[in-house]
């Protein structure tokens, strides 16, 4: 795992979208994992910017995000499909087909889940997968106790995520109690992951994901498991990490980081 602590939210961002350029102009069909939530609003607004003023070209990128509400149709103003197109898709020209969410409308959710699994392997896995991190520790929709090996399914929100995100609901009473999400165990299988958390209230959780004991109670220590994990915050996340010095140094002398440094991220 790499930890890379930007000094503000903006160059966690600009750090990220880089990344995910790179990604793109390296495979242009590359099998992207998407999350949604606050923190990505940011990082959209780059990758879509990127696309308008540089042509960065999504025509071939195929996506998948990690999750979606049960119960509301994909219209509806809370749902993920409707955040992912506002965001960025409708930004950028992606071929819509090319992009995939779970069906929260589904009539058999545990197909759906399965179909999901199905379509992200038929398309060659996920080649990076990007993160964000939830007042529990979830990625994805993957609460406490979630199992580290899980695959996509239902999995109902726990009190402080619905209240961590009922207020992005035209009518917070009418935020869904359930999801599908990709499981601890789908998400590990991704080729690349991206985690990027940023703001002083990520600080304490983002600590146990990254320097805790790895644990089923929060989700996000797992990406300790993978083999190439980037984390990237801003200072305000960064404050309970123990080792800044040493992840500052690594960043500053890691190869793979020196072309990111001459582009002044
Ligand atoms: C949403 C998702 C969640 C969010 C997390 C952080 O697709 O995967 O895990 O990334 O809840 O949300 P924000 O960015 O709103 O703090």
């Amino acid at each position: 795992m790499q930890v890379i602590v930007r000094p503000t939210r903006e160059a966690a961002c600009n750090l990220a979208a880089a990344i995910i350029e790179d990604q793109i102009r390296e495979r242009p069909d590359s099998v992207l994992g998407l999350a949604t939530g606050r923190t990505m609003e940011e990082l959209y607004a780059k990758l879509a910017d990127k696309h308008q003023r540089n042509g960065l070209d999504f025509s071939l990128v195929r996506t998948y995000n990690l999750d979606e509400y049960i119960g509301i149709p994909p219209e509806h103003p809370g749902s993920y499909r409707y955040y992912m197109n506002k965001n960025l898709f409708e930004k950028i020209n992606i071929d819509l087909r090319n992009t995939h969410l779970p069906l929260g409308m589904s009539r058999d959710v545990a197909k759906e889940c399965r179909d999901y699994e199905t379509s992200i392997r038929r398309n060659g896995g996920i080649d990076l997968q990007l993160l964000g991190i939830g007042a529990t520790g979830h990625i994805g929709f993957n609460e406490p106790l979630s199992a580290l090996k899980s695959r996509t399914r239902e999995k109902p929100l726990t009190p402080i995520t619905i209240q961590q995100n009922r207020d992005l609901f035209p009518n917070p009473d009418e935020m869904p109690r359930c999801a599908i999400t990709m499981g601890v165990g789908t998400i590990l299988e991704a080729k690349r992951i991206l985690l990027l958390a940023t703001g002083a209230e990520k600080a304490d959780i983002l600590a146990k994901a990254v320097e805790g004991p790895i644990t089923a109670m929060i989700s996000a220590t797992a990406i300790q498991l993978h083999e190439r994990c980037s984390v990237i915050i801003d200072t305000a996340a960064a404050t309970k990490l123990k080792e800044l010095e040493y992840y500052d140094w690594i960043y500053q002398n890691e190869s793979e980081w020196a072309p990111y440094h001459r582009r002044g991220l």
